[in-house]
């Protein structure tokens, strides 16, 4: 049996309980695009591995898929929203500027004994959510939080920029998280970084106490992601590796006895890359970037309830969680399922 340093010291363990998924019912092609800018099908799914993704439409906003992807986690945890004590939505797209996503959430699914708040971890903001959850039940704190990544990023794409609408999606991942006295399952390690310095890189900069809303844009583009690609995609194939490289040597892990990975979805190459340094077999990582897009911090619980469905991971399976994004962040989750 492998060492588990970190998880070992607590007395209480974080396991995933219940999981669910939301996404839009509109769904946009490559060829659909390629109606919009000069694109094409091959261009994109050679470059990135996608082919469709799902989108809001007008009126469809991120706690709706927050709430619906919630309320299918609760259930198949088992539980009655009145049993959550803790609600984290990782999201970029929040609801309102405030009160917080998780108000919204809290609200609609009647969760009267929660508090909770957002978290803005860009991609890497389900990896941040889990440890931040997971700290509150392995202190014995709470019993059962809800933690969810719910994104409506098409909302600040610019549909002109063909660099960057190609790659958004939308949805909502939600898992429950609930305690355990099996020393041996559950959140196991999470390990996270971040690099302000990069935030160029990736950013949406208006509105914010920056650029208020309230003053004339020079660039009305501001109000749209801004990405810089070539230059994110080297940067995040180092820190995938050397994110999951850091949870192995924590938890005193070889390659053999990682079940699954499961990245975030944000360019089926990049995916590919970091996994040939790792040497990791392409059957042991969980892609499905063709269906959704990038759909940053729903990508993951999107991903990790796909593979609980269809058996791709099962109860034991050891699970590595990774992540990278706008920050720049990232980070990872060692998980026993
Ligand atoms: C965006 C991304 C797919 C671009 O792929 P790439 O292989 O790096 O392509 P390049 O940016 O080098 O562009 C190559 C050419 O394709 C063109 N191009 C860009 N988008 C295109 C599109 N949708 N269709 C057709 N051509 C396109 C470029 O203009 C460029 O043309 P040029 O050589 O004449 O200048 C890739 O860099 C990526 O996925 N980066 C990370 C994405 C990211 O930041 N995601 C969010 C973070 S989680």
């Amino acid at each position: 049996m492998h060492k588990l340093t970190e998880a070992s010291r607590h007395p209480c363990r974080a396991v995933i309980g219940g999981s669910g998924i939301s996404v839009p019912q509109k769904v946009l092609s490559n060829d659909d695009l390629a109606q919009m800018v000069e694109t094409s099908d091959e261009w994109i799914s050679s470059r990135t591995g996608i082919r469709t993704r799902h989108v809001t439409t007008d009126g469809e906003s991120t706690a709706q898929l927050a709430t619906e992807a919630a309320r299918i986690a609760i259930a198949d945890a088992g539980l009655e929203p009145a049993q959550i004590e803790l609600i984290i939505v990782a999201t970029i797209t929040p609801e309102m500027v405030f009160p917080s996503t998780a108000c919204f959430v809290q609200e609609a699914i009647g969760a009267n004994d929660a508090w909770g708040f957002d978290l803005a971890g860009a991609c890497s903001g389900f990896v941040y959510a889990l440890a931040t959850a997971g700290q509150f039940i392995e202190t014995g704190r709470i019993r059962n939080a809800l933690v969810i990544g719910a994104e409506t990023l098409t909302k600040i794409t610019n549909w002109k920029d063909r660099s960057s609408c190609i790659l958004f999606g939308d949805g909502a991942g939600a898992v429950v998280l609930t305690s355990s006295q099996d020393p041996d399952s559950g959140l196991l390690y999470s390990y996270m970084g971040m690099d302000g310095s990069g935030w160029q890189y990736l950013n949406c900069k208006a509105y914010g106490s920056r650029f208020p809303a309230y003053k004339p844009l020079e660039d009305p583009n501001l109000i749209y992601m801004s990405i810089r690609g070539r230059e994110v995609y080297q940067l995040a194939v180092r820190r995938i590796v050397e994110s999951v490289k850091k949870c192995m040597e924590a938890c005193n892990l070889d390659l053999g006895q990682i079940d699954m990975i499961i990245p975030h979805q944000m360019n089926a190459r990049i995916i590919e890359s970091a996994i040939k340094r790792l040497e990791l077999p392409a059957d042991k990582v969980f892609v499905n970037i063709d269906r959704y897009g990038n759909t940053s911090a729903a990508s993951i619980p999107i991903a990790l309830d796909e593979c609980r469905r269809t058996g791709r991971v099962k109860k034991g399976d050891l699970v590595i969680l990774v992540a990278f994004g706008a920050g720049l962040t990232w980070g990872a989750n060692v998980l026993r399922i």
